[in-house]
């Protein structure tokens, strides 16, 4: 099977970081979230697409120069094409049946089963739910008979949404859904594709363990947690010279001597803790630096960005080379 990654958004609640960066890069436990949906592929996928549009050339760029395991080819809308524009445009080597992955989502879950269930249903596709409190800003689905999408809702008001099962932006097609949608123009694969699929039979697969949107800044940093608490943030353990707790990764040339950790934290590569400051709960992405005696809290800090001594931020999002 082959994968098709939708990696072509703005990323508009995470600015002003992704004004620079494309969110998909943000390291969560120390690798970018990217690299973590990637991971959730079987290892015998024979070729990934990443369907780009909005900063494909960083995109491109970090690929080649950290090669995952598989093949991977970048395929760039010059306009953004909306996720089933980009489905077109770029899955026209698609296998049949193919996964498509988000590649803002942080989860749980066997892909392999789920390619193995859907080819046991017969249907045209099987989408991985994640069960939710506030269904507003996702897909919902309506479930029937052994799962069976019965109907599907797209951020609906919540009196309109038909249960707490939302699309988790991980699922796998048959190729031919990507005839239905029509070419050279922006289009919607949730809202105007997938409710005229299901006379053909979509399946919903209940996730079970964990699952996040990192779209936004809090739950980019409860992803982040998820991901520590799974072991999925390399040692984790706590930088030489410092001290408090874990974990945190910390990348290339990363310093953190005589700092102090409250855990659940990122320092990018090249990125400074200074002597005396306390970091918890955050991403500090390459270069970032914060100086002595400061204290930082919940917060995402985008490439060189500083926070001077002695000042407190918390719950903050600074963008490239912003200071605080
Ligand atoms: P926000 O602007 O903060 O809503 O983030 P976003 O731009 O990533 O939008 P959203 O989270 O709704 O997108 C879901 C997935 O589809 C993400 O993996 C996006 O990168 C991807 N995506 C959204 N729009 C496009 C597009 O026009 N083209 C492609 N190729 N992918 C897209």
């Amino acid at each position: 099977m082959k994968a098709l990654v939708l990696i072509g958004g703005f990323g508009t609640r995470l600015r002003p970081v992704t004004y620079t960066v494309p969110k998909q890069l943000i390291p969560l436990a120390g690798k970018p979230m990217l690299y973590h949906v990637l991971d959730l592929l079987p290892a015998e996928v024979e070729e990934v697409v990443l369907a780009t549009g909005y900063k494909s050339e960083q995109i491109d760029a970090y690929v080649r120069a950290h090669p995952p395991r598989w093949p991977v080819r970048t395929v760039s809308e010059a306009e953004p094409l909306g996720t089933g524009g980009g489905m077109k445009n770029a899955g026209g080597t698609m296998s049949d049946p193919f996964f498509l992955l988000n590649s803002d989502v942080i989860a749980a879950v066997d892909l392999g089963e789920v390619a193995r269930r859907h080819a046991r249903s017969g249907g045209i596709g099987t989408m991985t739910l994640a069960e939710v409190e506030d269904t507003r800003p996702y897909g919902v689905a309506a479930l029937g008979e052994g799962d069976r999408i019965t109907g599907f809702v797209e951020k609906p008001e919540p009196e309109a949404a038909p249960s707490h099962w939302i699309n988790a932006g991980l699922s796998v097609w048959r190729r031919e859904v990507l005839d239905r949608i029509p070419p050279g123009r922006p289009v919607s694969f949730e809202q105007e594709i997938v409710p005229k699929l299901l006379d053909q039979g979509l399946f919903g697969y209940r996730l079970s363990r964990y699952w996040d949107d990192a779209g936004t800044p809090e739950r980019l940093l409860r992803s982040q947690r998820l991901l520590f608490d799974d072991g999925r943030g390399g040692r984790g353990t706590l930088p030489a010279g410092s001290f408090g707790k874990g974990p945190v990764a910390l990348l290339k040339g990363a310093q953190a001597r005589g700092a102090s950790f409250g855990g659940y934290v990122t320092v990018g590569a090249e990125a400074v803790v200074e002597a005396g400051a306390h970091v918890e709960n955050s991403v500090l992405m390459d270069g970032a630096v914060v100086e002595r005696e400061a204290t930082v809290d919940g917060c995402l800090l985008g490439p060189r960005a500083r926070v001077r001594a002695g000042h407190r931020v918390s719950h903050q999002v600074l963008g490239e080379g912003g200071e605080a």
